[in-house]
């Protein structure tokens, strides 16, 4: 039996993750801070420590064992948070709560279960923005770096376990978090053309890849930014 735990995952990408997992036979637990969500999804804010670790505690109580953490939930920020000095503090804080604190709450909850089972796979959704910069956009795009070197960092300091961490980078892809640009056609037209492949991605090609790092074929890799983004970094 192998039991994953996916964070955000009531839409876009974490649900199309939460599907392709279940397709594979894992046991998925979904944690998600919406409040209009199916039932079966645990209620949980990944940036209070005492709502994750309930959350946590929920999963081990009905499944016994975490084998792999999917830490999907994020969000980019309202539209004032923009280049560095027109971004105000809170929304700094706010993306880098749910973006960097949240995985760092995820992993740090799950990791003595993973310890003690001698056995773990983290996997962070980071994005094509933490490895270059999106112009305009300070507080996602660090707070997405940092979720990259969280990543790397765990693979560090857990390896001795059989923990092992990795981190998935997307470029564009079509969900709630970027509908409100893609719906409109001329700005859709200009995204895409400076995608090497021509198109955004849909979600299941995200969670394809997180499914195929979570079947446990690639044991030999960890700390290591998967990127899926249609080519857009290799410009
Ligand atoms: N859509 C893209 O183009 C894109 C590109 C690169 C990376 N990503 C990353 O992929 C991940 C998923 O994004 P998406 O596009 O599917 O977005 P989405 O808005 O469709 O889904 C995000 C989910 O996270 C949940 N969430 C938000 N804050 C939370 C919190 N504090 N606690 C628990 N859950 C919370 C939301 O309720 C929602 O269900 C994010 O980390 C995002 O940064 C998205």
């Amino acid at each position: 039996m192998t039991v994953a735990v996916v964070t955000g995952g009531a839409s876009g990408i974490g649900s199309a993750t939460v599907a392709r997992l279940r397709a594979d036979g894992i046991d998925v637990a979904v944690l998600d801070v919406a409040k209009d969500v199916a039932s079966g999804v645990i209620a949980c804010d990944v940036t209070d420590p005492d709502q994750v670790q309930h959350a946590v505690d929920a999963v081990l109580g009905r499944f016994g064992r975490i084998d792999v953490l999917v830490n999907n939930a994020g969000i980019t920020g309202s539209s004032d948070a923009t280049t560095l000095h027109e971004t105000p503090v809170q929304e700094w804080d706010r993306v880098h709560a749910v973006n960097v604190r949240g995985p760092f709450l995820c992993a740090r909850a799950v990791l003595p279960t993973m310890i003690e089972q001698g056995a773990g796979h983290i996997i962070t959704i980071a994005s094509v923005a933490g490895l270059v910069a999106f112009p305009g956009r300070a507080a996602y795009t660090s707070s997405k770096g940092a979720a990259v070197m969280l990543t790397k960092s765990i693979a560090v300091d857990y390896a001795r376990y059989g923990v092992r961490a990795n981190a998935v980078c997307p470029g564009m892809v079509y969900t709630a978090m970027t509908s409100w640009r893609l719906d409109q056609p001329e700005l859709r037209t200009d995204i895409e053309r400076q995608i090497p492949l021509g198109r955004v991605a849909q979600p299941d090609e995200i969670a394809e890849a997180v499914a195929l790092l979570a079947s446990g074929r690639l044991t030999y890799l960890t700390g290591h930014p998967l990127v899926i983004d249609g080519g857009l970094s290799a410009l």
